[in-house]
């Protein structure tokens, strides 16, 4: 018996949008929380993509006016979910990438699309739709994190509200000139309210102003509130501490599913673990390296930004090289780094491999050939790619922040020994310890029977949602009986 009604509201949603993993989340929790008595609906912007995968729906609201221009509320099922769509075509028609244009530069009308959305996902908690009115709205990263103000500042009776970090790098910081355009009450610009150092904040809003607050690891959770990666809000963040929870996210195992993944040119499990070798040669045959069965085939599957530390790997190629080792990289992002892993591909071909772009199914493909995939991120909320690995026998190799601390153990002599280990970890985060983590990496590689021991651990680690689900819907219950303890007349 579902008992329990939760609204996400998320700006992207795999397989419809995707930009990263907050979409792999904000797709996969709605399932894994089915099974704990949570029956929770997703609310996102009606792009082409997300109006195009529904299946048949039904207004269930129109606006008049939301911020410039008509809009309805749609609700059907997408791609199997449950979903609201805010169809306002004058925001959110737009082909391309969610927040930016094909320039690569933000939407100057973000702070209009996210706050309607945010908006709509207010409405949505105050009943706008009799069906479905949730008991908590769950908000995750900065287009979201203005609906915890409009309930607060609506006043009245109004859902619990949750709002998820899953990277504090970008908080939608917008003029305060945009306030009263927003909708939002004078009284609301104080540090107590949106006001972020003279600017509107989005996030911030929603760190201020939610119930509760998670972030999507333990180790991040802890990060954040040190102004080294507090990004600003480490002081927010501190006083609000005990609001707070740190919840790994899983992958969806029947996304990533090396015994039945079309995407491989071979099937396998950890039973048939041999069956890696052809999707090693296919991933090398397809990538233009040298088809060679014993080299340790690194693959790296990223968004090519600051934040994911390519830098350092670029510094150590060298060491990657000597040790015998490829790299098979797939992604797309600061055209810098774009050209420097193309300069790298032209001085050692057939050694070094580089797909721009978004690919899905060459994701697989390299999760499953890879020998080992690198995640050498300086900051890392949590990380799904290195999930994904320990679940296709592609040992990580990651650097020892956030998420990626959390989820793999390091194969120290003391982890080989207690046939624990999963990967390998390096710290601090800079290119010296890659280099050694690197060298580790190879000489591990070399003992064979150790190697799939890692392998084999890893294969046998939990990485799905049902851990993290019990822990969100226990969230739920827990502030759900604080809001009633606290007031019989709320919801
Ligand atoms: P982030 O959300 O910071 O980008 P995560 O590791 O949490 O990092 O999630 C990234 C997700 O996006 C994973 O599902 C990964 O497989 C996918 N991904 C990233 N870059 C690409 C790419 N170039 N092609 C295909 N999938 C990608
Ligand atoms: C963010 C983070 C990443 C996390 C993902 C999903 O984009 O960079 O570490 O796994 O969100 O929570």
């Amino acid at each position: 018996m579902k008992d329990i009604k939760v609204l996400s509201v998320a700006s992207e949603i795999f397989p419809l949008v995707k930009t990263g993993g907050l979409a792999d989340v904000a797709g996969a929790l709605p399932g894994a929380l089915a099974g704990e008595g949570v029956a929770m609906r997703s609310l996102v912007p009606g792009y082409p993509g997300v109006l195009g995968g529904l299946a048949k729906s039904d207004v269930v609201h129109r606006f008049a006016d939301l911020f410039g221009g008509p809009a309805q509320l749609l609700a059907g099922k997408g791609a199997g979910l449950d979903l609201f769509v805010l169809d306002a075509p004058h925001l959110f028609a737009r082909y391309g990438h969610p927040y930016t244009a094909t320039n690569g530069i933000d939407w100057s009308d973000n702070p209009a699309r996210f706050a309607a959305l945010s908006r709509a996902g207010a409405s949505v908690g105050q009943g706008l739709v009799p069906g479905f009115v949730p008991d908590i709205v769950h908000c995750h990263d900065w287009p979201t994190g203005l609906t915890p103000a409009y309930l607060a500042y609506d006043g009245g009776p109004r859902p619990g509200t949750v709002m998820t970090i899953h990277n504090l790098a970008f908080q939608g910081q917008f003029p305060a000139s945009l306030l009263a355009s927003l909708g939002l009450p004078p009284d609301s610009f104080t540090v107590e309210g949106v006001e972020y150092y003279g600017s509107i904040g989005y996030l911030k809003a929603g760190l201020r102003l939610a119930d509760r607050i998670t972030t999507v690891s333990p180790t991040y959770a802890a990060e954040i509130r040190t102004p080294e990666w507090g990004m600003g809000l480490d002081g927010l963040l501190k006083t609000r501490a005990a609001d707070m929870a740190g919840i790994l996210n899983g992958i969806d195992l029947s996304v990533w599913n090396p015994a039945g993944d079309a995407h491989l040119a071979a099937r396998f499990d950890a039973r048939r673990l041999a069956a890696r070798a052809r999707n090693k040669a296919a991933l090398q045959d397809r990538m233009g390296l040298a088809v060679e069965p014993a080299s340790l085939l690194f693959g790296v599957i990223t968004r090519l930004f600051w934040q994911k530390g390519l830098d350092l790997l670029l510094a150590a190629l060298p060491t990657l090289l000597q040790e015998g080792g490829q790299l098979a990289l797939l992604g797309a992002g600061d055209k810098p780094i774009e050209d420097d892993f193309h300069a790298a591909v032209a001085a050692y071909p057939g050694r070094i491999a580089f797909t721009r772009g978004y690919d899905e199914g060459l994701a697989h493909l390299i999760q499953g050939g890879a020998d080992s995939i690198i995640v050498p991120s300086r900051f890392e909320p949590c990380g799904l790619t290195q999930l994904c690995a320990l679940r296709y026998g592609a040992v990580p190799l990651v650097a020892r922040v956030g998420g990626l601390a959390d989820t793999i153990i390091d194969a120290n002599e003391a982890g080989v020994a207690a046939a624990t280990a999963t990967g390998v970890q390096f710290a601090p985060v800079t290119a010296d310890m890659l280099d050694a983590a690197l060298r580790r990496t190879a000489a591990l590689y070399r003992d064979q029977p150790t190697w799939k021991r890692l392998q084999l651990n890893g294969m046998k680690t939990d990485v799905s949602w049902q851990g993290p689900a019990r822990h969100y819907a226990a969230l739920y219950r827990d502030l759900i009986a604080a809001r009633r303890a606290r007031s019989g007349s709320q919801r």
